[in-house]
């Protein structure tokens, strides 16, 4: 099915049962995961602008992988799957096996055989993930030596701080404690619907938990502006101007990214394994 084909209609969204606010820490039905993907295949269709960032976004993560590693090209958390444009020999996964994905994937049990991933790319999941130090060592199962995991999620700068903080659903947990790993008797099936949108720049900007790294290594944490991003409205707020607009929306972001911590919204983050 293609992107752009119209699966749902206007009536279908206006009664989308997409959730106002939420709480840090709080837990929702897995199935929100689905709901939202739904609905940003409708906002997809309809924001030329949103799709052309993305495949900005997705050019700068085809620019991280590492070729010269045999494996498979994996992403995890595909949603609708966009990425497969840019990057057609990836493998797009998700929790939910809708039509438009090669695969059903859990980030804490993965179906791939020892070493067979060369990369592992999350878009906007890392954030999703309640146990990451879980999730990192199913990583390195699945990943051949060497392999990269590419992650690509929100940046805490001041700013960004106020536009998520302020705009999107999700809470910014930057003061919820970090659970590392799940606990004892933790089943792949239970894992709900959880959202911290500053988990990637506490660990892999701010350094809050330096010694879990062992066995990889942080080759980078590049935080950037991206008005241009922000000005799209993502997937539910409106757009803010036209053309011309987004030409100064990108000049800014250029001039601005020697300042990252008023200014970056987007985290590129790339782990290699090393052991
Ligand atoms: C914010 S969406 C991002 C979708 C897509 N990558 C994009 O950027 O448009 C987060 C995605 O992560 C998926 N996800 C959440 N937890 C996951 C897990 N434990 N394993 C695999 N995917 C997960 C959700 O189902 C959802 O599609």
């Amino acid at each position: 099915m293609s992107l752009l084909e119209p699966a749902w209609t206007s009536k279908t969204f206006s009664s989308f049962p997409l959730i106002e606010t939420m709480n840090a820490g709080e837990s929702l039905p897995v199935g929100q995961h689905d709901l939202e993907i739904q609905g940003n295949r409708l906002a997809w269709q309809r924001k030329p602008r949103l799709r052309a960032v993305y495949r900005e976004f997705h050019e700068l993560i085809a620019s991280r992988l590492d070729r010269s590693i045999t494996g498979k090209i994996v992403e995890l958390g595909s949603g609708m799957g966009a990425i497969k444009e840019v990057i057609p020999d990836c493998i797009t996964t998700d929790l939910f096996p809708n039509p438009w994905l090669e695969r059903r994937e859990n980030a804490y049990r993965l179906s791939f055989v020892d070493a067979s991933v060369s990369n592992l790319i999350l878009f906007d999941v890392w954030h999703h993930l309640r146990y990451p130090g879980t999730a990192l060592a199913e990583f390195r199962r699945v990943l051949a030596p060497a392999g990269h995991v590419i992650i690509f999620d929100p940046a805490m700068s001041w700013t960004a701080r106020f536009a998520y903080g302020v705009f999107h659903h999700e809470p910014l947990g930057m003061r919820l404690p970090l659970t590392w790993d799940a606990p004892e008797g933790f089943e792949p099936g239970d894992a709900d619907y959880f959202a911290a949108q500053g988990a990637a720049t506490r660990i892999f900007w701010r350094r809050e938990e330096p010694g879990r790294f062992g066995g990889w290594e942080l080759i980078e944490a590049r935080p950037l502006p991206s008005f241009e991003y922000l000005a799209t409205g993502g997937f539910s707020g409106p757009q803010l101007g036209g053309p011309f607009a987004f030409k100064l929306w990108k000049k800014l972001d250029r001039m601005l990214i020697g300042w990252p911590n008023l200014f970056a919204a987007r985290l590129l983050v790339v782990l290699k394994k090393t052991l």
